[in-house]
């Protein structure tokens, strides 16, 4: 990696031996019990990244029409996207029925309603699975909890039965089965664990094999390691599927289906940044990134915290607080971040970026978009470099 010096900063850094590594890790552990995964695509949408995945046999998870348009584009086989989301627009479920993909997730009985009425009007069935709320704490940042009453996700307990009843009265709608999640950077299995008894009270309370129940998508949500991540690159996924195959208790051929995004790409990404200023300030002192919150806002919006490397110095170690240029006093990385005697012109890493940074940046300030590059083996690449997104595979291997 000794060539990083001398490329323009900001950007993002895609190690892409990683990423198959970690990809195939998880398909293998899945196809042990035969269970699908669908890619959270919204963690990061880049076309190399994407394609990589695409071409390891995964599906496409989707939360907006447009993602549903990109993952397409990308490859991904109409009947491996599945579509959540709580507030779909006619138009994306008119595209989503066009498009004849797998499974839309739906969210409320007045979306179901919505659903139904669009099939109805252009003689369609639309595949659905229903979004349930199973009510179970993730243990994980509020802000991205998603499976407790108070969560706008999915339909609530009280409201399933009037859901199935209307799945069961329309030539319309093809009932496949539940979806749930319940969050994100889950990094202890006893949610997933309550999660499953949850899904086995409810499988059988309301009969769902008997409305033509035959898949659960139990949804992603599997942390990965944030503090150590040059320790712990891959998540282990051999434990967290075996947590569903001990505690589920489902009809034998009913179909199991995942919607991971985070522990996929976390850790095979990371920003690269050049130091612009080392400022003393009033009893701190700042080290400002030519990267900011723009290129990742994990630390301004959830107060997630990313190790910090300095990759140019070898000097004694300090106490920096390591912040970015935007106009934003919460555009901060870290406080009180240990680094060698850091000055103008170092290059800084910010690692565990491969998920929700590139694909959540912003505009903010009207600062540039940094480019994606990509590392194979020894090679530092362009997306322009990889010649094609084809030819990805056999590049790697
Ligand atoms: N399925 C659904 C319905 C989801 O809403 C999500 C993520 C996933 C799957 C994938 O979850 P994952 O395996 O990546 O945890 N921006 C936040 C995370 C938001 C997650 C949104 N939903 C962050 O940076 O921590």
């Amino acid at each position: 990696m000794d060539d990083l010096t001398g490329l323009r900063t900001p950007y993002y850094l895609y190690d892409l031996d990683l990423l198959k590594k970690t990809v195939s890790e998880a398909a293998a552990g899945a196809a042990r019990y035969g269970y699908s995964i669908h890619y959270a695509i919204k963690a990061n949408n880049d076309p190399v990244v994407s394609a990589v995945i695409r071409d390891m046999g995964l599906g496409a998870d989707c939360v907006s029409g447009n993602e549903v348009r990109r993952s397409l584009e990308y490859g991904f086989a109409p009947e491996g996207i599945v579509f959540a989301g709580v507030g779909k627009t006619d138009d994306e479920i008119k595209l989503a029925l066009a498009e004849d993909i797998f499974c839309m997730n739906v969210e409320s009985v007045e979306e179901l309603e919505v659903i139904q009425e669009i099939a109805d009007l252009y003689g369609m069935r639309a595949r659905v699975a229903l979004r349930v709320n199973p009510s179970v704490e993730a243990e994980t940042h509020q802000y991205i909890t998603t499976g407790l009453n108070e969560n706008k996700f999915g339909i609530s307990l009280p409201h399933l039965r009037k859901a199935l009843d209307i799945c069961a009265g329309s030539g319309h709608v093809d009932f496949m089965g539940l979806h749930f999640h319940i969050g994100s950077q889950i990094t202890s299995l006893e949610p997933y664990r309550r999660l499953c008894e949850r899904v086995n009270i409810i499988w059988k309370e309301f009969g769902i094999e008997t409305y033509g129940g035959r898949m659960v998508n139990l949804g992603g949500g599997l942390g990965i390691d944030y503090n150590d991540p040059e320790q712990n690159p891959v998540p282990d996924f051999s434990s967290f599927f075996a947590v569903f195959k001990e505690t589920l208790d489902l009809p034998s051929g009913t179909e199991l289906r995942f919607e991971l995004g985070r522990s996929l790409v976390g850790q095979c990404g990371r920003i690269v940044t050049k130091v612009l200023y080392t400022k003393q300030g009033a009893g701190r002192k700042f080290v400002i990134t030519d990267a900011g919150m723009t290129e990742l806002m994990r630390p301004s919006l959830y107060q997630a915290t990313h190790r910090i490397k300095n990759i140019s110095s070898s000097g004694d170690p300090e106490l920096y607080d390591v912040v970015g240029p935007v106009c934003e006093s919460t555009d901060v990385f870290g406080k009180d971040i240990l680094l060698p005697a850091t000055s103008r012109g170092d290059l800084i890493q910010i690692l565990s970026c491969g998920a929700y940074a590139q694909s959540m940046s912003l505009d903010f300030n009207l600062r540039d978009k940094p480019p994606a590059r990509y590392s194979a083996g020894k090679k530092i690449l362009s997306a322009a470099g990889l010649k094609g997104l084809k030819s990805i595979g056999s590049l790697m291997s």
